[in-house]
């Protein structure tokens, strides 16, 4: 029998010699594992969001075992248990409304179970931020071993990317550009491995910053959900996650500030997903590592554009993954990583970094040789959003960074998809797409509708992008000039909900600025008639949601989930 002397937190559980630790073991037993499992070695858990919901998820229960692997050769006890899954193309009206029950899944399920450890298994955009989320909130020690992304796409000859070519294809469409016959058979190419999205967009944008941050082994971000090299890292990732609990090596202590620094500046090198930025505000609140919307301007304003990856660039993760990856980045990096941050490998970033090499410099730059100017986010004030607002300048055209015109107001989006191609709508290229409705509490969710699809009439004469203005969020595969995240949200009263079309709206992208040209007693008068437009949910997760969500620029998360409540349970279960 077990003695009762166990140092791990399992021992509550699995170490007692009483009734309540007969329960705890005889239950496990009857999965057939041997009275010897529970001799006080490491319970791992591995939280799989497996799903067949969760197409990019699709590979994981197998990368599950090769996690479990390695957790037996180090000699720990692997516990696979499952996460809800957020499928970003299946799950309406948005995945991002379930981030945070995803999170309060995971937080839920780690505390509960006696484990010493976990390996998150995740990837699809919402997936990775809402199981960090909640692992920081217990903070035990943690690994991240991502689905990785899929094959390249390809059609007709040529590579396409998961997202950023279904925009292009569908404007090439309603241009009449591209026959629907030939968009419906692209469906198949640009989808043909497990994984996720190949762009640059969110899934790929988080695994490259949570390897900058420390929190997964080298090489998690880019290696091809179906290389080898994959399930031999999630093998590798099973061995380490037993030396981590042994060594006491809580999440807290690699995700740290530096590690947020190191992430920011990552997320600038690579022309990332916009969504980062609210996942790790999220994250951080969770942390209680101080982080502002701001710093990501401040901090990664003078790193250029270092990876040439759709949808800011030309290549796919593939080609990323063989030109050196996130390693290579960092290297390119240089003197502005905060070298000293720890990981999980045991090394520091710097070190990683420093053994990292460059193996195709047409898709991983050099600070003398990038691919585009300060690339990674500016972050806006001004008038139309006192808390805020963000826009990707490596993904819109050069000219709308400075733009002034006249507002096109659509009221939700049931109102942008009824009129967006009205013969009559008010617009022309100098005009400004205002999109209401699509904040966090308004939609709710906040989806990623902010790339609103231009009218026919102006695709039909070449033009290819306008300034657009929401409190929605954009896909991070997405492009434009696309200006999001806008706070307070139009439902929340922020000014956005006071636009109306004809209104002057001026953006000073160098100057960080977007006001709404309308005198004050004009804008006072409109918000003495304004009142909240969307349905309310009236029960279940939606209300507490809308209830009790922050806005953007404190990362969307519920306003009593921010911090943490450690790992401690006191009571037992009978
Ligand atoms: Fe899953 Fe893009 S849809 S990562």
């Amino acid at each position: 029998m077990p003695a009762d002397t166990r140092k791990y937190r399992s021992a509550k559980a699995y170490g007692k010699i009483d009734r309540d630790g007969f329960i705890h073991r005889s239950w496990m037993k009857n999965q057939g594992l041997p009275d010897d499992v529970f001799d006080g070695r490491p319970v791992i858990g591995i939280c799989n969001t497996w799903s067949e919901l969760a197409p990019c998820h699709g590979h994981l229960r197998e990368l599950a075992e090769h996690v479990k692997r390695g957790v037996w050769e180090a000699g720990g006890l692997p516990l696979e248990f499952p996460a809800m899954a957020l499928g970003e193309t299946q799950m309406r009206p948005t995945a991002m409304l379930f981030r945070n029950l995803l999170a309060m899944e995971v937080e839920e399920s780690i505390r509960a179970n006696p484990i010493d450890g976990v390996v998150l298994l995740g990837g699809c955009d919402k997936t990775t931020p809402g199981q960090l989320m909640g692992a920081a909130s217990v903070d035990l020690p943690t690994i991240v071993v991502s689905a990785g992304p899929m094959l390249n796409g390809t059609f007709k000859g040529r590579q396409i990317g998961s997202g950023t070519d279904v925009w292009r294809f569908s404007e090439d469409v309603r241009a009449g550009a591209m026959s629907m016959e030939d968009f419906l058979a692209a469906e198949a190419g640009m989808s043909r491995s497990s994984g996720t999205c190949m762009t640059m967009g969110t899934a790929s944008t988080i695994a490259s910053l949570i390897e900058a941050m420390g929190l997964c082994l080298p090489d998690n971000a880019a290696l091809p959900a179906v290389d080898a090299r994959r399930r031999t890292l999630a093998h590798l990732s099973g061995r380490r996650i037993v030396e981590l609990v042994r060594a006491d090596v809580r999440l807290s202590q690699i995700a740290t500030r530096a590690a947020f620094e190191n992430a920011i500046l990552m997320h600038a090198a690579i022309g990332g997903s916009t969504n980062a930025v609210i996942h790790l505000l999220a994250l951080a609140g969770r942390l209680g590592v101080p982080l502002a919307l701001e710093d990501f301007d401040a901090i990664g304003r003078t790193t250029p554009l270092l990876v040439n990856l759709m949808p800011s660039g030309a290549f796919l993760m593939e080609d990323f993954c063989y030109a050196g990856g996130v390693g290579a980045v960092l290297k390119a990096l240089g003197p502005a990583l905060r070298a000293d941050a720890v990981t999980v490998c045991g090394r520091t970033i710097g070190d990683i970094a420093a053994a990292a090499a460059c193996y195709n410099d047409q898709v991983i730059g050099t600070r003398d040789r990038p691919f585009g100017p300060s690339s990674g986010v500016w972050v806006l004030g001004g008038n139309l959003c006192p808390q805020g607002a963000i826009i990707k300048p490596s993904a819109a055209t050069p000219a709308l960074l400075r733009h002034e015109g006249r507002a096109v107001v659509f009221e939700d989006i049931e109102d942008y998809k009824a009129r967006l191609d009205d013969p009559d709508l008010p617009i022309d290229e100098r005009s400004v797409m205002v999109l209401k409705g699509c904040g966090p509490k308004g939609y709710p969710g906040m989806p990623e509708v902010g790339n609103m699809a231009l009218p026919a009439k102006l695709l039909n004469r070449g033009v290819r992008d306008l300034l657009r203005i929401s409190d929605a969020r954009m896909s991070g595969t997405a492009f434009g000039a696309v200006i999001l995240h806008v706070a307070p949200e139009s439902e929340a009263g922020g000014p956005l909900g006071l636009v109306e079309t004809g209104d002057v709206i001026r953006f000073d992208g160098p100057a960080r600025r977007l006001d709404l040209l309308v005198e004050d007693r004009t804008l006072a008068s409109r918000r003495q008639n304004w009142r909240p437009t969307q349905k309310r949910p009236s029960r279940g997760w939606a209300k507490l949601y809308v209830d009790t969500v922050q806005q953007a620029d404190k990362g969307c998360d519920l306003d009593f989930l921010a911090g943490a409540s450690g790992a401690e349970v006191e009571r037992e279960s009978h």
